[in-house]
């Protein structure tokens, strides 16, 4: 699979532009600040629907225009792909082979990317948040059902959030609400962690041949997922789901309107 053709319009610096790449290695060798990453941010957006350096994504259309387009063609063994993605301030529009598609989640994953920037040496330095940012972008694109779950977290994470603050408000007093917001928040966790042990094993594979290719077998390389909510290793998604729903239940049961408990339930939400 390869990125035969790329047009962008009105994105970043690029007004109206077609680019044809090689099946091959292709460089781009330009000056400073003429659009060298623009590209790639492009190409990545293009296949992930968002931007690796930003997370606002005005940034990504030309100054002063409404809207942006980015289309690609992939050439694939069983033939050509057309991709289109359309950027607006109102939101975003993604097209293969010009059928519009209902998800995102349904889109990503058509063509595959994978970006290395010097900035990816931290993965392996920085912090969890890197580490949990660069599962979910890989896996995302293999495995629609994993981005899908990650959604529904986000979102029922957001609306519990949401419930606790009235809670603490003494606007609301239903606990079995929150009760079901938990034991959606645990299953739907427990999906995210036990697709993530599973990825993260057969990306131990293939990094331990490399590794064992480049140090003549002298260095054997394993994966570990640490996770700051519970033990994870070796539990079977139904494992994971009674973990998470009891590691929830305790941290409600304890004076679920406090502050303390608040921030401690807040910061679970960066685990994710
Ligand atoms: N939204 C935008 N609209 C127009 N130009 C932009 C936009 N965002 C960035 N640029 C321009 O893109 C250029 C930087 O491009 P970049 O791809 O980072 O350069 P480099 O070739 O050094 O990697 C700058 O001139 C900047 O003004
Ligand atoms: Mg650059």
């Amino acid at each position: 699979m390869y990125l035969s053709e790329l047009t962008l319009k009105d994105f970043r610096n690029y007004k109206d532009v077609k680019i044809s790449f090689s099946p091959q290695i292709n460089v781009l060798i330009g000056e400073n600040a003429q659009g060298k990453t623009n590209l790639l941010e492009a190409i990545y957006v293009l296949a992930m629907t968002r931007s690796h350096r930003t997370s606002n994504e005005r940034e990504l259309l030309t100054f002063k225009k409404e809207q942006a387009t980015i289309c690609g063609t992939v050439e694939r063994k069983l033939g050509k792909l057309k991709l289109e993605l359309m950027l607006s301030k109102k939101g975003k529009k993604a097209k293969v082979n010009h059928l519009e598609q209902a998800r995102l989640s349904q889109y990503i994953g058509q063509m595959n990317v994978i970006l290395f920037a010097p900035e990816d040496l931290s993965l392996v330095k920085g912090a969890p948040a890197v580490r949990r940012k660069f599962v979910n972008m890989e896996f995302g694109q293999i495995d629609p059902h994993y981005l899908h779950n990650l959604s529904q977290y986000r979102a029922i994470l957001k609306q519990r959030n949401r419930y606790l603050k009235q809670l603490q408000a003494g606007k609301a007093t239903d606990l079995v609400l929150l009760g079901v917001l938990s034991d959606q928040l645990a299953a739907f966790g427990s999906e995210i962690i036990a697709r993530r042990l599973k990825f993260l094993a057969k990306l131990e594979k293939y990094a331990q041949d490399i590794q064992k290719s480049i140090t003549c077998s002298k260095e054997e390389l394993t994966f570990e997922y640490e996770s700051s909510i519970a033990e994870v290793a070796a539990k079977t998604v139904d494992e994971l789901y009674g973990t998470l729903r009891s590691v929830l239940r305790i941290t409600t049961k304890k004076k679920y309107f406090k502050e303390q408990l608040y921030m401690v339930l807040i910061a679970m939400m960066s685990v994710f």
